[in-house]
C-alpha cells in the first residue's frame, strides 16, 4: 500500500530514568544506528509518571515523529495504540514493557535471576537477601521469580516477611536500604538492578560491614559503573547497547518496509563475576 506520511527524520525514545546508565548506553545504541540513516533520536524520560509519558507521546506524534522507541511501565499497548490512532506510526517496546504484545526486544529477565541465585548458592550462602523496586514493571518480577525459583531448588528459603527489603528504584534506594539488609543477618544481597547495588554498597561500607567478607552483594545490568566502585561489582549482564541498536534496527526497518508482523528480537544475559561476592566462610 501506498502510505504518504510526513517525515521528520525523528525517532521518539521514551525511557523510564535517563540518568540511569543502563537506560543511557541503550540510547548510545540506539543513536549510533540512527546516525546511519541521518535520523535523530529525541529523548525523553518520563519516571512512571502515567500523565508525563502520555503528553510526551502526544506531542512527539504531533511533530510528526517516524517512529518510537518505548520502555514505560505504565503505558500498555492498548494506551500506545490509541494516543497513535490513525496515524500509523510504527514503535518498538522494550524492558518495562516486557510482557505485553507488539514487536520488541527483550531479554531472559527470568533466567538473569536463576543465575544471580546460582551463583551465590554456588558460593556456599543460605541466608539471602533481596534488594527489590517497590513498583514491579515485569521485567522485575520475571527477574526476581527466576531468582526465588532457583534458590528454592537450592534449597534455600527467602522468607518473604524478613529476606526481602522493598525501596526506590535507584542508588539512593539501596543506599536508604543498607540498615535493613544488615537487619535480616543476611551473608549476601541480590540487588534487582547495579544502580540499587552501589548504593547500597556504600550504605553498608558507612556502617562498617565488609564487601564481600561479611555480606556479598550481586546486582543486574552490567552499567559501566560497576568495574569503578569498590570492590567491583558482581553483576548479571544486559547488553544495553545491544538492545539499543536491535531495537533500532528493527524500528528503521518497520519504517522503510510497512511492516506489521510482530518481531521479537532476544538477547542474552550472563553472569559477570568480580569481586562484591566472595564464598562463604
Ligand atoms: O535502571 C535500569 C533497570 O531498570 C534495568 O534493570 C532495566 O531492566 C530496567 O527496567
Amino acid at each position: 500500500s501506498l502510505i504518504l506520511r510526513r517525515s521528520s527524520s525523528m525517532i521518539g525514545v521514551l525511557v523510564p530514568n535517563i540518568s540511569s546508565p543502563f537506560f543511557g548506553t541503550f540510547v548510545e545504541g540506539v543513536q549510533q544506528v540512527a546516525q546511519h540513516e541521518r535520523m535523530i533520536p529525541l529523548i525523553f524520560s518520563a519516571n512512571r509518571n502515567a500523565e508525563l509519558e502520555q503528553n510526551y507521546l502526544s506531542q512527539m506524534l504531533e511533530r510528526s515523529i517516524d517512529g518510537l522507541i518505548i520502555a514505560s511501565a505504565t503505558m500498555t499497548t492498548d494506551t500506545i495504540d490509541k494516543i497513535i490512532g490513525a496515524r500509523d506510526v510504527p514503535y518498538i517496546l522494550f524492558d518495562q514493557n516486557y510482557a505485553q504484545e507488539g514487536t520488541r526486544v527483550l531479554t531472559d529477565d527470568y533466567h538473569g535471576g536463576e543465575l544471580a541465585a546460582q551463583h551465590l548458592a554456588d558460593l556456599g550462602h543460605r541466608k539471602i537477601a533481596l534488594l527489590e523496586p517497590r513498583e514491579l514493571s515485569e521485567n522485575f518480577t520475571q527477574r526476581l521469580t527466576g531468582f526465588k525459583d532457583r534458590l528454592a531448588k537450592n534449597n534455600i528459603k527467602l522468607d518473604m516477611a524478613h529476606d526481602v527489603v522493598r525501596t526506590s528504584l535507584s542508588r539512593q534506594g539501596g543506599y536508604d536500604a543498607a540498615e535493613a539488609v544488615i537487619q535480616t543477618g543476611a551473608t549476601a544481597a541480590f540487588a534487582g538492578n547495579d544502580d540499587m547495588a552501589i548504593g547500597l554498597m556504600r550504605g553498608l561500607s558507612e556502617r562498617g560491614i565488609k564487601v564481600p567478607d561479611q555480606i556479598s552483594v550481586i546486582g543486574y545490568d552490567n552499567i559501566y559503573l560497576d568495574e569503578y566502585v569498590s570492590p567491583q561489582l558482581t553483576t548479571v549482564s544486559q547488553p544495553s547497547t545491544d538492545l539499543g541498536i536491535g531495537a533500532a534496527k528493527m524500528l528503521l526497518n518497520k519504517i522503510h518496509s510497512d511492516q506489521t508482523q510482530e518481531q521479537i528480537q532476544r538477547f542474552p544475559v550472563e553472569l559477570i563475576q568480580r569481586q562484591s561476592t566472595a564464598r562463604l566462610h
